[in-house]
């Protein structure tokens, strides 16, 4: 197993997500940082300690930043609901460990050993980029940055932008020339992800324990996606943990990604998939094996207990 980092907001996706890479064996998860975006700092951090409690593992949950290093913020509680997981009362997690995220993101980079760690983003990218912009030499020990975030196309908050990205782009910009392998699962790669009513209850009929129940009640109180055609919501988040874990449910082309920073469009992510402006810096997820992806999901998730 490699070590993992994963930034988070949950956020019903990346309950999942976390879950995902909680309780799968290629990932050594050792540290779980928190960062406003689809509901406040408070939250994120409250349902990130939450979920780590739910799989029964012991790793430190650390709060870090609580709004984007510039701009406006703004939360999605009409996708997650005002608690961030659509109202699925979970029992209190294990408490905050002491510190700050981009503090102990810097830390573990500096004991690792050079491309080693994978750092995995879910939400705004504030804390893996102040992380970065205060050290960069530390991008020498990345394996890779696994990000879900921007588009090709639409976007999911602005018709240009996707949320995470629209929610700190001056963080996304500084991951994107950090000179790390970068790859991104953008909205066009979780829309494969489709969670439906059906799917739902094939992952209901594996039994599994408490962290397979809770997760199936947090999916069916996710809000269909009016942007799909109603059918059901992506798990966006899980898609970045999915390629850690498992890169064969996977298609990738290398691109050249950039994220606009000013006027309407801010948080726009420019990802050019042909006539490349300079070298590849980025990683695209293309094609997702959706079946693969969840039965992915049922088997890890079944088998904790
Ligand atoms: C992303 O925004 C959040 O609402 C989800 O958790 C996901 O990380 C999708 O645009
Ligand atoms: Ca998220």
């Amino acid at each position: 197993p490699h070590p993992v980092v994963i930034d988070c907001d949950p956020g019903t996706d990346d309950a999942i997500a976390l879950l995902l890479a909680l309780a799968s064996p290629e990932l050594e998860v050792r540290l779980v940082t928190a960062v406003g975006g689809n509901v406040g700092l408070g939250r994120t951090l409250a349902n990130a300690r939450a979920v780590v409690g739910l799989s029964g593992r012991a790793v430190p949950v650390m709060a870090g930043a609580d709004r984007p290093i510039m701009g406006r913020f703004a939360a999605a509680a009409y996708v997650h609901g005002e608690d961030g997981l659509g109202g699925v009362a979970l029992p209190e997690g294990p408490p905050a460990a002491p510190g700050l995220a981009a503090d102990a993101i810097r830390a573990l980079l500096r004991a690792a050993v050079p491309c080693s760690v994978t750092l995995i983003g879910i939400g705004p990218a504030t804390n893996l980029g102040l992380a970065l912009a205060t050290e960069p030499a530390l991008a020498a020990q990345v394996r890779e940055i696994v990000l879900m975030t921007g588009a090709v196309g639409e976007g999911n908050v602005t018709p240009a932008a996707e949320f995470n990205a629209w929610n700190d782009p001056e963080a996304l910009a500084i991951l994107l020339q950090s000179g790390c392998p970068v790859t991104l699962a953008t909205l066009e790669t979780t829309a494969q992800a489709l969670c439906t009513p059906a799917r739902v209850a094939a992952l209901r009929a594996q039994g599994g324990g408490a962290p397979l129940r809770a997760a199936c009640e947090i999916m069916a109180r996710v809000p269909p996606s009016a942007r799909l055609g109603g059918a059901g919501h992506p798990e966006h988040d899980a898609c970045a943990v999915a390629w850690a874990v498992a890169p064969h449910l996977f298609t990738t082309r290398d691109v050249h990604a950039g994220v606009e920073l000013a006027g309407p469009s801010r948080g726009r992510t420019n990802i050019a998939r042909f006539r490349l402006p300079g070298p590849a810096n980025a990683r695209l997820l293309e094609k997702l094996d959706a079946e693969g992806f969840f039965a992915l999901l049922g088997e890890r998730l079944a088998a904790l207990p």
